[in-house]
């Protein structure tokens, strides 16, 4: 079938008020660069003109700006999921001008294909290449769009020709059965292929294919500063010991870590020890450390989602791709992601916290309990199925007007029985075996900051015994400080004696 080329303007033409979008990518690598700017574009003249224009937007995780922030800004975006991370979107969130569903990334795919969503009106596919009998060569990230490409009505291609057409065979496409005709997922090792190096999609449903010309845009890492050098210190020292006392296997684990500048320095820590062995990855993101890593032959192999390299990085792998090539294979994120594949791996998850509290439950997602940041995102895909999971963050924020370990965290997202290490720039916590008074004990004398490791020891004091001695009165003390005075420290347990 002939393929019908429009531009991105003519493409938003075909849009309404209210539809749904599916998008390809997984981060920014991956997500479309040009249709949905035309839209937010379109919207603004709508709103001019008084009308409602709003379209909602499913993905894999976080987007760019050209999706997540241009229809942030412009009031465009009606429901979004699974996960956002810009900072205009994060205020309409927060306002509820746009309704977010914050979900498990493993889960999105399977949840559309239920139905949970409603219907998909159109999917909008990043591809390198796309044959005439529906054959689709992704780009840099996969996401969930197996499943809306399945889903959707109606299909526009993205075809971004700065994006090699050698990155076939890095892609292994699979859209899983529901139950009950689910089967096992068979991936016994991260370098295990399931399914196909393309997508196959129906080419009645595409209507129209946009030419584009654009690497991913990801922003270089800025150099870690102190505090996330010495928490990357700390993950490797306990991984290390951890090996030396044999609690992992001499071949090591695949390791996933999540997004930032600690994940990024854990890596580079990792890329410096002569006693670690070389290892493989099983993660949703490999960002630029890992391509060092592989280059040094630390990092011998990565299973992920997306490859969330900086356009420098990026221009390095294409150039170098015969090198890098059977290194890194790209996975729907209901595979990246899955929990079964996860346990059976035994993955060392490695992610990060806003706020852990002294029993080990852990805040990744509301700044102060209730306004959101980005989002749960796969932290809990990896977390809860982890053979050991790894939370870290620096002690204090804001120069140390805020404790980053609190008596009670004001968002559970991971609960205590899911944490097993916590890791700060003070040190590592270790709550694996340990009964909740135990676990306060360590996380108060390893991972809290000298400021406030005399407000933490009044608190656990103030329980009445259980198992976990919270005082419901006092347990957001912290909170409540910040909120009346600007600083934790002012927290005045005297008054719940
Ligand atoms: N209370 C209030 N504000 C806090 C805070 C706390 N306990 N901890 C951090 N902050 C503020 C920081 O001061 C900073 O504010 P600023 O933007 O005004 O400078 C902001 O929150 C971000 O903090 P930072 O330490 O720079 O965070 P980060 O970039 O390391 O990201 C998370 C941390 C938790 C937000 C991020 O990792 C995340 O979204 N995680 C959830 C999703 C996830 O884990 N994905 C990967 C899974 S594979």
């Amino acid at each position: 079938m002939a393929l019908n080329f429009m531009t991105a303007e003519e493409a938003a033409q075909m849009i309404n008020h209210n539809d749904t979008f599916g998008l390809s990518g997984f981060t920014a690598p991956g997500t479309p660069k040009a249709i949905i700017e035309e839209v937010a574009k379109r919207a603004e003249k709508e709103h001019e003109a008084g009308n409602e224009f709003k379209i909602n937007v499913f993905t894999g995780a976080s987007t760019n700006d050209h999706v997540d922030g241009i229809l942030a800004r412009t009031n465009t975006m009606g429901r979004r999921a699974p996960y956002q991370n810009t900072p205009d979107l994060r205020k309409r969130i927060n306002s509820h001008d746009a309704h977010y569903n914050d979900r498990h990334l493993s889960e999105m795919a399977q949840e559309v294909r239920y139905g949970f969503y409603g219907d998909i009106d159109y999917a909008i596919i990043e591809a390198a290449d796309v044959t005439p009998d529906g054959e689709v060569l992704l780009g840099t990230g996969l996401g969930n769009i197996p499943t809306y490409a399945a889903k959707a009505k109606k299909i526009f291609i993205e075809l971004n020709e700065a994006l090699p057409k050698t990155l076939y065979g890095m892609h292994d496409v699979v859209l899983l059965q529901d139950p009950p005709y689910r089967r096992e997922i068979p991936i016994f090792t991260p370098s295990d292929r399931i399914g196909s190096p393309t997508l196959k999609i129906d080419m009645n449903k595409v209507v129209g294919v946009v030419k584009t010309n654009s690497l991913d845009g990801v922003k270089p890492f800025t150099e870690p500063d102190e505090v996330s050098k010495q928490i990357g210190s700390n993950v490797v020292n306990f991984l290390l010991s951890e090996y030396r006392r044999g609690r992992l296997p001499k071949e090591f684990l695949p390791l996933q870590s999540g997004v930032g500048n600690v994940a990024n320095a854990v890596l580079y820590d990792l890329g410096e020890s002569n006693e670690l062995p070389k290892f493989r990855m099983y993660t949703e993101v490999v960002q630029d450390a890992v391509l060092e890593l592989m280059k040094k032959e630390k990092c011998v192999f990565a299973s992920t989602c997306s490859m969330t390299f900086s356009d420098e990085t990026e221009r390095e792998l294409f150039s170098n791709l015969d090198f890098f090539h059977d290194k890194i294979l790209m996975r729907p994120a209901e595979i990246s992601n899955n929990p079964e594949v996860i346990r059976r791996l035994g993955v060392i998850a490695m992610n990060t916290a806003l706020e852990a509290d002294i029993f080990g439950g852990v805040n990744s997602t509301h700044v102060l309990g209730t306004r959101m940041m980005n989002g749960i995102g796969g932290s809990g895909d990896f977390t809860r199925n982890a053979y050991i999971s790894i939370f870290s963050c620096p002690s204090v924020t804001k120069g140390g007007l805020i404790s980053n370990i609190v008596p009670m965290v004001a968002h559970a997202d991971h609960s205590e029985h899911s944490v097993d290490i916590l890791v700060t720039d003070q040190g590592v916590a270790d709550l694996r075996g340990k009964d909740p008074v135990q676990r306060a004990e360590e996380i108060i004398t390893n991972c809290a900051h000298p400021l406030y490791k005399e407000l933490l020891w009044d608190y656990l004091k103030l329980g009445k015994g259980g198992q976990t001695p919270h005082s419901l009165a006092a347990a957001f003390a912290f909170h409540t400080a910040f909120a009346e005075h600007g600083d934790m420290q002012k927290t005045d347990f005297s008054k719940y004696c």
